[in-house]
């Protein structure tokens, strides 16, 4: 294994706060395992699940084996799980008690003790933002993130979305974490940079002649970003309701999906280079002001929502929306960027549907409307891949065209693809910041988005059904 920290062989120490909790439970613990699986983790680990709930530490590897068969079913090795459960211990306690950060500490340090080194230390919140400012604090004060030794040992900080609920709490949130972290020991974490179709499209796109030359306002009419699930809320009823749809799936998976699509090309795979690219073009949206609001902007909830659980009775919180985004730039300008996205749909589907101009002479038979295009798709999920529609002659003796399908998927392919949260947590354990967002880019993603939240309440909320394709509006 030629990794660094293979090489190295400095100790690791990842503490999960809320380690019991939803995201822990279904990707965060099972994403951990299946590296550990691949042999992708340092060999000197430590995990320390940290919650409010008092569990003993055999009480918490159950809580973990359970997590892991839930979603692997019975198909993991048993000699290999438990020597993963001995990676994990379980500290309990209060996330704002400086006494349980003392006691953490002393945890951390008996665990170095134990390695007979100094380690790296992640530190990765798994809470409801409404923690993150007094651990943030707690940590700096404590010195828990104080490295143990000057040249060696590292501490990174992971910070889950929604970085903020707009731009004044983002910017906020950014000042304590820069007093108290450098940037490069913040890792801002949007899952969707963590999904292989996502990085494909800038190996796609920058790989292959074919594209680029065309890969502009000239050629292309207009771009489809769909980001549609079939789930409901399920139980996250009481945070949903204060978040909706835009703040949790617009300000960043969607804008992250819409600057791989149209970002510059950074000439090298740096985390600098790709960051600085992806916040450029997120810089250049135009701003959706109160005047074009109804034109740009269309906004849903789904019936019955206000009768889950946790869910004010007369919420306003949207469940979907689509909006028009433009780009102030001299390759975008007068494109039309289509976000849509919403819960309870008929169907799960993250894609991208790149719509090019129709042939301007169409060598299409006499009397036939010219609306030959063609359309190139990346889809997310599911059945990732890549296909393109195309014209070509019907077979047969009348001169008519049909549309045709060049299609690849990746489940054709035989090697390992890895999932977002594995990506996610070896990105991190490596120091590698691409696939994480800059501050530049959360504050651009809420400059775009905050003026839109402003006026979101003049806007109609069209109600529509469950598991229908939305509000039946046109934008
Ligand atoms: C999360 C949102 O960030 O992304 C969820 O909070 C959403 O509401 C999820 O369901 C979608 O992610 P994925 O990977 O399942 O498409």
């Amino acid at each position: 294994m030629d990794y660094a920290f293979k090489e190295s062989n400095i100790p690791t120490i990842l503490v999960i706060f809320g380690a019991t909790g939803d995201l822990s439970r279904r990707k965060l613990l099972p994403a951990l395992f299946d590296l550990f699986e691949n042999d992708l983790l340092p060999d000197m680990l430590k995990i320390v699940g940290m919650a409010r709930r008092e569990l003993s530490d055999d009480d918490y590897r159950k809580f973990v084996k359970d997590a892991i068969e839930k979603k692997k079913g019975k198909k993991y090795n048993e000699i290999i799980l438990d020597k993963f459960l001995d990676h994990i211990v379980y500290h309990s306690g209060d996330f704002s008690t400086p006494e349980n950060y003392k006691k953490l500490s002393e945890k951390l340090i008996s665990i170095e003790d134990s390695f007979g080194a100094c380690s790296n230390k992640l530190f990765y919140l798994s809470v409801s933002p409404s923690f993150y400012d007094v651990i943030f604090r707690e940590l700096a004060d404590s010195g828990l993130t104080i490295p143990c030794n000057q040249e060696i040992g590292w501490t990174r900080v992971l910070v889950e979305k929604p970085f903020g609920e707009d731009i004044k709490t983002a910017k906020e949130l950014d000042k304590t974490l820069g007093l108290l972290f450098k940037e490069e020991q913040i890792f801002r974490i949007d899952h969707y940079l963590g999904k292989e179709t996502l990085q494909d499209i800038l190996m796609f796109r920058f790989s292959n002649l074919i594209f680029e030359p065309i890969w502009n306002n000239k050629y292309i009419e207009k771009v489809e970003l769909v980001l549609n699930e079939d789930i409901d809320i399920e139980n996250r009823g009481s945070f949903y309701d204060r978040i909706g749809a835009l703040r949790d799936v617009g300000q960043n998976h969607l804008l992250q999906m819409l600057a791989f699509i149209t970002m510059d090309n950074p000439k090298e795979f740096t985390a600098e280079a790709v960051r600085k690219n992806r916040a450029s073009v997120i810089e250049e949206l135009k701003l959706i002001s109160d005047g074009n609001l109804q034109s740009h902007v269309l906004r849903g909830q789904y019936e019955g929502y206000r009768n889950e659980e946790g869910v004010v009775l007369n919420s306003k919180t949207e469940t979907y929306f689509k909006i028009k985004a433009f780009i102030n730039n001299d390759r975008w300008s007068g494109v039309p960027f289509i976000l849509e996205s919403g819960k309870a749909l008929d169907k799960k589907r993250a894609e991208i549907n790149i719509h090019f101009k129709k042939m301007e002479t169409c060598l299409c038979p006499p009397g036939v409307e010219q609306s030959h295009s063609n359309i190139l798709t990346f889809r997310i999920q599911p059945d990732e891949g890549i296909s393109i529609l195309f014209w070509v002659k019907k077979p047969g003796v009348e001169m008519a065209l049909e549309s045709k399908k060049l299609s690849f998927a990746y489940k054709e392919g035989d090697s390992k693809r890895i999932t977002a949260y594995e990506r996610i947590l070896f990105d991190a354990i490596i120091g590698d910041q691409t696939l994480f967002t800059s501050t530049k880019e959360v504050s651009a993603a809420w400059e775009f988005i905050t003026p839109i939240l402003e006026n979101w309440n003049d806007l109609e909320l069209h109600e529509y059904k469950k598991g229908t394709s939305g509000p039946n509006v046109e934008l």
